[in-house]
């Protein structure tokens, strides 16, 4: 139907007679002539109506916004004067000669430029109409050219694109999930994958040595602007590769996804263990782009005379420690409360500070509500191990290790985005040596990456040391954000069934559940591994978006509903018979 997008007209397009489709973007009536700006996903160009034309004008007079149109013109210079150097198509207007009206429009319900001032959920049950906004169709196209980047580089790399079953068993990456029921196994359900673990691993012991693909994952969890029940991985595994050929080549695929789309050099990534990722930055996925640094103090704490303090000092889950803030001697007490009652969020009981006034003077020099129990001596080592100069603001966390950590590391990327102390604008690295479990509230354990990650040492070292054990385990982190994660796998039926016993699968529950990945490892599987990035998360960090929500053309609200389809929703009796399923409402007190 049409010659041209509105938005690729320019200067060189004059004289020319073009034909464009489009929707009506604005109508102006300037006294006997009326412009339409037309809008395609490619832009906006001018087109006038005057009154010569007498068809045309009527028809143009009688459209609104958001009609969809195609009309005929000649493309001329705008008059001197009436450039409009902000628009692409600025230079030029489109002197229209007939106009067809291909759709009519009622009024949308909001009008795209003023969807500021429209709630989200609004923009998202009209997504068509929230879609059109060119912001958002920017960063549709910016998601179409990361995929295209990525598969280039991963076809040239030799990877196969291979598809994996999306109706299957449980996956565990440690989410709930999402079930299906069977209509012809009654009472049997189909879960949807946490992610294409398995089958990507039984791909390498079918020997296509490198698989990839752009897959959809389902996980039932709580989520935040980071995370969707529904989102898309970037999966890739490799057979007879070792962890740090593995990092290295998925490092220079983002790399390379940076400086072609960006033209941003994200440089080599530092690597850095977890152990040390928790200690200083009191999380496994810190934000480089802060330079401040969580100092332990427990040694320091251990015969105060404040038990908030002495007691998680000499506590062997316990920790105290201090978060240094340069020239945060400048923050109002309001300020202080108001982060007090932040990291009560994360659990803290309090936020005990020393504003550094003079340091040279530990009597009086030191302001705070705790001083007082600090003997001389400990506040001197305190200054000297925090590097504390005068007008500097000390916080303290004092309580079990997992809660000063949580509290003050999100302290720490609170105060680095509130104080804007951020020292550059992308900060990479890779997060290694992940322990292979962690211990749960009920004294369990699980794993922290997922069961099939290979740990570093041998079965029986695993199993007599299963909490202190390493994994070949590694997080490609953002900017405080994990992009990616991936490990090395379980190659032996051995080491796999050893680490399911140890999370407390029996062998009847193995067999049921994961015999056809033990059956595949005991015939011939290659040693492999691999990594998944998050491609939603990717995107919101290149595009600068505030959520997830804001690069996936049709997405769910926090409480994981579509507004758009009012999914999920009810189903007819007939369709649950077939299914033998009875819902049992719950009871409205
Ligand atoms: P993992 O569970 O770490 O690993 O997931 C890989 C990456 O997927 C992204 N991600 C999410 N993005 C949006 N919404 C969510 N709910 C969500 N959950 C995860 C993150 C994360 O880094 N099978 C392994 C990978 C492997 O070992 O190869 C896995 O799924 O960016
Ligand atoms: P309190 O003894 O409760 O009056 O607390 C004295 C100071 O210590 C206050 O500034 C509290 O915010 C702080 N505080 C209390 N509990 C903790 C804790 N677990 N970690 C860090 N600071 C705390």
């Amino acid at each position: 139907m049409r010659s041209h997008y509105c938005g690729e007209l320019n200067a060189s397009n004059i004289s020319q007679e073009i034909t464009l489709c489009g929707w009506v973007h604005r109508r102006r009536d300037h006294g006997g002539v009326i412009f339409l700006d037309v809008r395609d996903r490619e832009g906006l160009t001018q087109v006038v109506f005057d009154p010569d034309r007498a068809d045309s004008f009527a028809l143009a007079d009688s459209v609104r916004n958001e009609y969809v149109v195609k009309l005929t013109g000649l493309v001329r210079a705008r008059p001197e004067g009436t450039v409009n150097p902000n628009m692409a198509t600025g230079e030029i207007e489109v002197l229209g000669t007939s106009l067809e009206i291909l759709n009519a429009a009622q009024t949308p319900p909001f009008q795209l430029d003023e969807h500021q001032s429209v709630g989200e959920d609004i923009r998202l049950k009209n997504r068509f109409v929230d879609l059109r906004r060119p912001e958002v169709q920017a960063k549709m196209r910016f998601r179409s050219k990361v995929t295209s980047v990525l598969r280039n580089y991963l076809d040239d790399n030799g990877f196969l694109d291979i598809e994996t079953p999306i109706l299957t068993r449980a996956t565990p990456e440690g989410a709930r999930d999402y079930l299906v029921p069977s209509r012809t196994q009654e009472g049997n359900f189909f879960a949807l994958p946490q992610s294409p673990q398995l089958f990507k691993q039984l791909l390498m012991v079918s020997g296509f040595d490198r698989y990839y693909q752009i897959a959809k994952c389902f996980r039932d969890e709580d989520l935040r602007a980071d995370r969707q029940p529904e989102f898309t991985q970037v999966d890739i595994e490799t057979s007879f590769m070792g962890e740090k050929e593995i990092m290295s080549m998925t490092e220079d695929m983002i790399v390379g996804l940076f400086k072609q789309l960006l033209n941003v050099d994200l440089g080599t990534f530092p690597t850095m263990p977890y152990a040390q990722a928790m200690e200083t930055y009191g999380s496994d996925k810190p934000d480089l782009r802060i330079p401040l640094k969580i100092v332990t103090v427990s040694d320091l704490m251990e015969n105060v005379d404040f038990k908030v303090f002495s007691g998680p000092a000499v506590d062997p889950k316990g920790r105290v420690a201090a978060l240094k803030v340069p020239g945060g001697n400048a923050l109002t007490r309001k300020q202080i409360d108001a982060y007090t009652k932040y990291v009560s969020i994360y659990g803290a009981k309090g936020l005990a500070y020393i504003k550094v006034n003079d340091k040279s003077n530990l009597e009086e020099g030191l302001q705070s509500p705790i001083v007082k129990f600090l003997p001389v001596e400990v506040r001197q080592q305190l200054l000297e191990r925090l590097g504390a100069e005068d007008g500097d603001l000390i916080f303290f966390g004092s309580d079990s290790e997992k809660v000063v950590n949580e509290a003050l590391g999100a302290l720490r990327c609170k105060l680095g985005e509130d104080l804007e102390l951020y020292t550059c604008e992308w900060a990479p690295l890779w997060v290694v040596d992940f322990p292979m479990f962690e211990e749960t509230s009920d004294g369990g354990i699980t794993a922290i990456h997922h069961p099939f990650t290979a740990p570093s040492c041998s079965v029986e070292e695993l199993k007599a040391n299963p909490l202190t054990a390493l994994s070949q385990a590694y997080d490609m982190v953002l900017n405080g954000t994990e992009l990616g994660g991936g490990s090395i796998r379980i190659h032996q039926s051995d080491m796999q069934q050893t680490v399911f016993e140890l999370l407390n699968i029996d062998e009847a529950e193995q067999e049921e559940k994961f015999g056809f990945l033990l059956d595949a490892l005991k015939f011939g599987a290659p040693p492999h591994g691999g990594l998944a990035f998050g491609l939603d998360r990717l995107v919101m960090l290149m595009t600068g978006s505030a959520s997830i929500r804001d690069v996936i053309a049709f997405p769910k609200t926090q409480s994981a509903t579509c507004l758009l389809t009012q999914a999920p929703g009810e189903v007819s009796e007939k369709q649950l018979k077939e299914l033998s399923i009875r819902v049992r409402k719950p009871v409205v007190e």
